[in-house]
């Protein structure tokens, strides 16, 4: 592959910002850092206590260029959390920034009050806790802001980081952990000629790829196994991702935790807000090899073998049980599309555009429930994908037919191309009362009113 050079050519978008021609960096020059683990500022016996500012920052994501991001504690993307399952986290958020705020714990058994919905933000200069029990079992979960119609925005310009919930019940599978356990955020940008992050225009535009925040990076490793936790942090996009050479990688989780039982693959799909979890043994390279990551639009990341290390590590044959989840007595109807009489192409839920002030389901809390949800959006062709707050679902079918390659183990987003439908099953457990929100994860779509809200009452 040749890197591009660096350039100072520009094209002009018809109208709108003057963006830099692509890729204005060198390919793999810089090197993918491990985001680093937020320290807590307090622990006690029961909880361990976070302070998390939303922080304006001026950022070199370029090569010599600066750009204004919003970051949470200062880092791009924000800090990663490791909490340990049945200990609880408090973070607490002071918003630094202009507008404001507000933090959603993705894919987490959150209160209502703590899940971050979008009337419920922090003002600017204040400050809230935010609460997570972390009772569900061991999962890479994510968090971003949510604030209502700003969200699109302000997760593009920064405002997302990884959470891990360690479950003590994994650390007798002996998988790759410590130094060897590594997170990759992948999303997209676009960007001006001053640096400055495009928000507008046609997220198809945005073609620099960033892995931790950094332009097609290099990642040294060692010729051992590493757990990489994959997160599809980017607005409006899917990651189809494979390695050179059409190699193996081992999928042993998806957005709830892990799967029964690993699955070799070549390819893995996330679309927006999902999160896989591969682990791949770059023993079978020899030192010296590198070892691209590409999307199908092109390269992510090159995995450098730099060196041999002792490995102990294993994936076992069988990893977790998946809680069998009781019979539906309740079936629903949820249609994602745009509503495109009015002209001004509003999105809809089962025809009506986001209130955050309706209820649109009631669930009784301790019932399961099976949802059909269809993307609706044909012609024109629009991609959408589906977010359930409060749980992890399982998908039961895919168009009819049996789930697809990218729907295994409990799932709380999935894609839906146009025309699609997916049969998805979720239990409603007791612990939590109160409204959560059902989304396209294409941020734009679910901030333009692809949202809904289910109430699980008494
Ligand atoms: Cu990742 Cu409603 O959010
Ligand atoms: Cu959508």
């Amino acid at each position: 592959l040749m890197a591009a050079p660096p350039g100072p050519e520009t094209h002009d978008h018809t109208s709108g910002p003057v963006v830099l021609s692509s890729p204005p960096f060198a390919l793999f020059a810089a090197r993918m850092p491990v985001v680093p683990e937020l320290a807590p500022v307090a622990r006690t016996s029961t909880s361990d206590l976070y302070h998390l500012p939303v922080v304006p920052r001026n950022i070199e994501i370029l090569p010599g260029l600066p750009t204004p991001v919003l970051t949470f504690g200062g880092s791009f993307p924000g800090p990663t959390i490791r909490a340990r399952a049945g200990r609880r986290v408090v973070v607490a958020v002071e918003n630094q920034a202009a507008s404001p705020a507000n933090v959603h714990l993705h894919g987490g058994h959150v209160a209502p009050e703590h899940d971050g919905h979008p009337l419920d933000t922090i003002a600017p200069a204040a400050t809230r806790g935010y609460f997570y029990p972390n009772t569900q079992q061991g999962a890479t979960l994510w968090y971003h802001d949510h604030s209502h119609h700003t969200e699109a925005e302000h997760v593009y310009k920064g405002l997302h980081g990884v959470y891990i919930i360690d479950d003590p019940a994994e650390v007798g599978l002996n998988l790759p952990s410590g130094e060897y356990d590594v997170p990759i955020s992948l999303r997209d940008a676009l960007f001006d000629t001053s640096g400055n992050l495009v928000f507008s225009g046609n997220p198809r535009d945005r073609d620099v790829i960033l892995a931790n925040g950094v332009p097609v990076p290099h990642f040294p490793v060692a010729a051992r196994k590493y757990r990489l936790r994959l997160v599809n942090a980017a607005t409006e996009r899917s990651f189809t991702l494979s390695l050179g050479g059409g190699d193996e990688m081992i999928q042993i989780a998806s957005d709830g935790g892990l799967l029964p039982a690993p699955v070799a693959r070549t390819e893995v799909a996330i679309s927006s807000g999902e999160r896989v979890e591969v682990v791949v043994d770059f023993a079978r390279y020899p030192v010296g090899s590198q070892v691209v990551l590409y999307d199908a639009t092109g390269p992510v990341l090159r995995f450098d073998v730099t060196h041999t290390a002792a490995d102990r590590s294993r994936v076992p044959a069988t990893l977790r049980e998946l809680p069998v989840l009781p019979a539906a007595t309740v079936t629903r109807d949820v249609v994602l599309a745009f509503d495109r009489t009015t002209g001004s192409a509003l999105g809809v839920v089962n025809g009506k555009v986001f209130d955050p002030h309706r209820v649109d389901f009631q669930v009784r809390r301790g019932t399961t429930e099976v949802w059909n949800v269809h993307n609706a959006d044909v012609e024109p062709a629009v991609p959408h994908n589906f977010h359930l707050h409060l749980v992890q679902f399982s998908v039961l079918s895919r168009n009819g037919g049996p789930p697809g390659p990218d729907d295994l183990g409990r799932k709380d987003t999935v894609m839906l191309a146009p025309g699609e439908t997916v049969q998805v099953k979720a239990h409603f457990g007791t612990e939590h009362l109160g409204r959560y929100l059902y989304h396209c994860h294409f941020l734009k779509h679910s901030s333009l009113g692809m949202m809904a809200t289910m109430e699980i009452v008494a």
